[in-house]
């Protein structure tokens, strides 16, 4: 089955391969020559993954699927959430929004927080949602040196450790993007 990506994060499409394994043939947005800048402008993440599906579908008209993530912190009632890449203003600003996060919940007792991916997928003109969660807390310091994004600042539920200094192999193992791929691949063996 050949599904398409909307992504051209290489890591993530190397990621979400791994999950769903031989039996999908993902390609990316630009195996199907897409180079838009596809808008993600909803105020929810299932609102941004379907708008980023339909945009694929509408004009290649072929089986896809988009993601969307969001660290939703409880004490913040769900903030960043959908506006996690650009919560400091500047998109992907990993460090100011980092210590935007913690300058927020300075002197809150409650830190705990979830990490949460929806996909969306459309497959034989149809629609379907997917999401993962990871809960976990957030820590008053940055630990460790991997991943990307929140990782230094949430430590997963069960461990002792921050996703950054969990390593990508153990991360990608409980992450939030892994359960929702995992969703979508029962799904797709159901079939
Ligand atoms: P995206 O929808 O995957 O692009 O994620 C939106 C934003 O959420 C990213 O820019 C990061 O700030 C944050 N984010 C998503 N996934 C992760 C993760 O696995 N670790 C840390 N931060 C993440």
């Amino acid at each position: 089955m050949k599904l398409v990506f909307a992504t051209n994060n290489a890591h993530k499409l190397q990621e979400v391969s791994a999950i769903l394994g031989d039996k999908v043939e993902l390609l990316s947005l630009k195996a199907i020559g897409c180079n838009d800048d596809i808008p993600e402008t909803a105020d929810t993440l299932e609102g941004n993954a379907l708008m980023k599906a339909r945009y694929i579908h509408e004009r290649y008209h072929c089986d896809c699927f988009a993601d969307d993530t969001g660290l939703e912190v409880e004490a913040l009632n769900g903030a960043p959430g959908v506006y996690s890449a650009r919560y400091a203003g500047v998109a992907h600003d990993s460090e100011a929004n980092m210590q935007k996060l913690l300058k927020e919940l300075n002197g809150k007792e409650n830190r705990k927080a979830r990490f949460r991916t929806v996909i969306a997928l459309i497959l034989d003109n149809k629609e379907y949602l997917f999401d993962g969660i990871v809960n976990g807390e957030i820590v008053k310091e940055k630990r460790g040196g991997s991943g990307f994004g929140y990782d230094p600042i949430f430590v997963p539920e069960g461990e002792t450790e921050t996703f950054a200094e969990l390593g990508e192999e153990k991360k990608n193992l409980i992450s939030h993007r892994a359960r929702a791929v995992q969703a979508l691949q029962e799904f797709l063996n159901r079939g």
